[in-house]
């Protein structure tokens, strides 16, 4: 498998591990991680695409059962947050991506490498051949750092989204990264 294969551990109950990678590590998100979190997805550079419409008490541990969430530590703080669900059928099997990062830290190359730990631990643990991502059209920048792992865009999703605001959709885009086009 290009890239190599992640380092990982298993942390504590969960057994969701913690992985390793260029200047930053994933690991289950906990409670405790909710304000910081909650803080970043409340800038306007990233609630702008991701929306910030959250309940404050159980964002993000408990919100979504089927999503696997990872928070981003970069030196030791928390930096943002990467996210997988799965589509386990087996004629259909693929996981799909999700992620934002403080905007403090963006433009380092950091959402890149989050993206790309993930992606291996989803092909080499999880055992995925397939993985999609669909950012907003507009959302030129994460376009960019998905296709800089790999993704590559096989079409536009026809008002496919809902503005955060609620105004109206938006088109997005579908990506998908297979286990050979991992760089
Ligand atoms: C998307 C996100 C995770 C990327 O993380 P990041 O650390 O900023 O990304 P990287 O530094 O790894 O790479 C950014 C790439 O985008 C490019 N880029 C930056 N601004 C851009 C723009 N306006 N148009 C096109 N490309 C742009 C950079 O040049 C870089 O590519 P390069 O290294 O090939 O030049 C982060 O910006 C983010 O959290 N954004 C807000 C939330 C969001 O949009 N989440 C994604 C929802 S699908």
């Amino acid at each position: 498998m290009p890239g190599g294969h992640p380092t990982s551990t298993v942390s504590g109950m969960s057994q969701q591990p913690t992985l390793s990678g260029a200047g930053l590590i994933l690991r289950a998100v906990v409670p405790a991680d909710g304000a910081a979190l909650i803080a970043i997805l409340r800038t306007p550079e990233v609630a702008r695409w991701w929306g910030d419409d959250v309940d404050d008490d159980t964002w993000p541990v408990d919100d979504d059962p089927d999503t696997v969430k990872f928070a981003i530590e970069v030196d030791g703080r928390v930096a943002g947050l990467v996210q997988y669900s799965e589509e386990l059928d087996p004629m259909y099997r693929h996981a799909g991506i999700d992620i934002f990062l403080d905007p403090k830290l963006q433009g380092r190359g950091l959402g890149r490498e989050a993206v790309r730990t993930l992606a291996r631990y989803l092909f080499s643990e999880r055992r995925h051949h397939r993985i999609v991502i669909d950012p907003a059209a507009q959302n030129h920048r994460a376009i960019s750092t998905y296709a800089a792992v790999g993704f590559r865009t096989v079409g536009v999703l026809r008002e496919y989204e809902r503005n955060p605001d609620g105004t109206g959709w938006h088109d997005g885009v579908l990506m998908e990264l297979l286990v050979s086009e991992l760089t």
